[in-house]
């Protein structure tokens, strides 16, 4: 089984390739342009391995994905190549459209072709997986999840690009039959993220001592998945998901924003020593997100029912690991912070 997955020096990408090499007998083809959020790092080593080969290549570019399917052959790819900051798709919209849904049709494109020239065993194996986000179904109030009916309903320029990819993949399985899954997962949390996103952002600044900022009042509920969870509920997906149907992915740990900084803070205060709520006091509310969704939660039936997939990390003690994690991976993230992002503020419209 050979799969070419895209976006593999990313945190979620990364992860499935960890899974993938260690836990199953694949062989792996990473395709990763290398934008600012991806880092080889997070592969350490990967290079020597025979079931493992690496590309540097923009999904966009015809050209260069149509070689590697010509040379590489997969029985399945699995998309994960996206720009994925919120804050950042307020402040410019271009690359979102340009990878998201440009990147995507042109892998769809490239996948129909190459699935039409297989012959009759190699047709019936392909997948083609898009990895897709629960922020595609808009926002819920304080009760109600998302399921795999929901309507789409995306708020930001980030969700508006995972949406419209999500349709256009939707649209080649039914128009071309193309056989393609879609999955819609919540939150991720854990090792090798990268730190604009709330909890890596936390966990740095409070090390360092310095204000966490809290969007609006910290009442905003997301749900929160180990990374390592929902690398193996793709590898089910992908492997054993039906052509056609979408799979929500979730956590079954909705917290506040504030509830997640404060646990955040208090395993930092274990962790170094520090008086307990000491670091709690660092805990700054700054103006809020423009069109912050309120809250996200997600209904996994179908995947628990069809895959038997069930979450196996508990949050409370997989946001101690993840704190943990930092505090020993200093030589990870440091030069993050000091030549990609510093940690600014990002998202405000003026
Ligand atoms: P990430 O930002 O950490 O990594 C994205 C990776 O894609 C990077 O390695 C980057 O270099 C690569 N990339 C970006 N543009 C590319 C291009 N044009 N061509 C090739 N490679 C490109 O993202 P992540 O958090 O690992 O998310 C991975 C996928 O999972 C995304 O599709 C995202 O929408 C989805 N997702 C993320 C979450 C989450 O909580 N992080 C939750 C649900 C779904
Ligand atoms: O739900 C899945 C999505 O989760 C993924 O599709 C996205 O790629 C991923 O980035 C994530 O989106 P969010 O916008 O939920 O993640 P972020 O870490 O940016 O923010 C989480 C919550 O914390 C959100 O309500 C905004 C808030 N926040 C964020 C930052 C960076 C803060 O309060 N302070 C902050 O400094």
């Amino acid at each position: 089984m050979k799969i070419l997955v895209t976006g593999g020096a990313g945190f979620i990408g990364s992860a499935l390739i960890r899974h993938l090499i260690a836990d199953t007998d694949a062989s792996v083809v990473n395709v990763d342009k290398l934008t600012y959020a991806g880092d080889l790092r997070t592969l350490e080593g990967f290079d020597a391995r025979p079931r493992y080969h690496f590309e540097q290549h923009d999904i966009c570019d015809r050209d260069a994905m149509a070689a590697i399917f010509a040379r590489h052959r997969p029985d399945i790819v699995m998309n994960l190549a996206a720009e994925t900051h919120v804050d950042r798709s307020i402040d410019g919209s271009a690359p979102f459209i340009a990878t998201n849904i440009v990147g995507t049709h042109t892998l769809l494109e490239l996948a129909l072709g190459y699935w039409r020239g297989l012959d009759g065993e190699g047709r019936q194996r392909f997948r083609f997986h898009h990895v897709s986000t629960d922020e595609v179904f808009g926002a819920l109030g304080q009760s109600g999840a998302f399921d795999e009916d929901s309507p789409y309903r995306p708020n930001s320029p980030y969700s508006a690009s995972k949406a419209a990819s999500d349709h256009l993949v939707r649209a080649w399985h039914h128009t071309y039959g193309l056989p393609a899954v879609v999955s819609n997962c919540s939150n991720n949390y854990g090792p090798f993220q990268f730190p604009e996103k709330l909890i890596p952002l936390t966990i740095l600044n409070c090390i360092a001592d310095k204000a966490l900022p809290v969007y609006g009042r910290g009442e905003n509920v997301r749900d929160w998945l180990h990374v390592e969870d929902h690398a193996r509920a793709l590898h089910l997906i992908a492997t054993r998901g039906e052509p056609g149907r979408s799979y929500a992915v979730g956590g079954n740990s909705e917290r506040t924003n504030l509830e997640v900084v404060t646990a955040i803070c208090d395993a930092v205060d274990a962790a170094l020593g520090r008086k307990g709520g000491s670091s709690a006091q660092l805990i700054t509310f700054v103006a809020d997100r423009p069109g912050h969704d309120f809250r996200y939660a997600i209904d996994a039936g179908r995947i628990a029912r069809e895959l038997g997939f069930a979450p196996s990390i508990d949050f409370a003690a997989g946001l101690r690991r993840t704190v943990r994690w930092y505090l020993e991976h200093e030589a990870w993230w440091r030069p993050l912070i000091e030549h990609r992002y510093a940690g600014q503020r990002l998202g405000l419209v003026s």
